[in-house]
């Protein structure tokens, strides 16, 4: 059964507004896909996980696994799921011009060469990912603009993991005065997906 991965970087539990967009896109991606296949859906919530920062210590272990083509190892969980996934959907609120750093810890532990990538013997990045689509659901209290760091960071790593399809969908300026939330939530929810090739 195909599987979408659901990288779940909000902070605020049920609280989060980002939360309640992408459970409404996977509810979408699980109705448009019904006819065909039904998704597992796979969800690793960060805040819940024991994320550590690389360190010498772990990239030297890591560099050792490598060498002896341990790729199964656990220190490559995040790496396997995301080199096997059908689907990735990232939620992330809009924080600091970017998102939680939680979810920069994920993308280092899951940027593994000779397992999400791989280089070409002239040295061009080679994806090696499953995935050609890839959802990034994110809030924010002001408008994003052409600070749209968060979403453009992962759209780049996606591309040199192979992942052909960007897609941005989001729900802006929530906390500004008078800011009717709940419209704009609706808004977002019946809204045109951005969607960056
Ligand atoms: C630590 C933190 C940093 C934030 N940084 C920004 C920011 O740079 N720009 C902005 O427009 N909103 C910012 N916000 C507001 C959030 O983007 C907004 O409240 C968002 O909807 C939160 O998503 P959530 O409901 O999923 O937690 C920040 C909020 C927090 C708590």
């Amino acid at each position: 059964m195909p599987t979408v991965l659901f990288i779940n970087a909000c902070v605020r539990g049920k609280d989060s507004r980002t939360l309640a967009l992408a459970e409404h896109l996977l509810e979408c991606i699980r109705e448009a896909n019904s006819q065909d296949m039904a998704f597992h859906i796979e969800e690793i919530r960060l805040s819940t996980e024991n994320l550590l920062p690389m360190n010498y210590e772990r990239l030297i272990r890591r560099n050792e696994l490598l060498a002896a083509g341990q790729r199964d190892d656990t220190m490559f969980d995040y790496a396997n799921a995301v080199a096997q996934a059908d689907m990735l959907v990232i939620a992330a609120p809009y924080w600091d011009m970017s998102f939680p750093s939680t979810l920069k810890i994920f993308f280092e532990a899951a940027s593994v060469e000779g397992i999400t990538f791989t280089y070409a013997d002239d040295g061009t990045p080679i994806g090696l990912c499953a995935a050609e689509d890839m959802y990034y659901v994110t809030t924010s209290g002001g408008y994003i603009g052409d600070c749209n760091f968060g979403f453009e960071y992962a759209n780049a790593l996606c591309r040199l993991y192979g992942v052909q399809n960007a897609h941005f969908v989001s729900a802006q300026g929530l906390d500004l005065d008078g800011a009717d939330v709940q419209a704009i939530m609706e808004a977002a929810c019946s809204g045109e997906i951005l969607h960056v090739g």
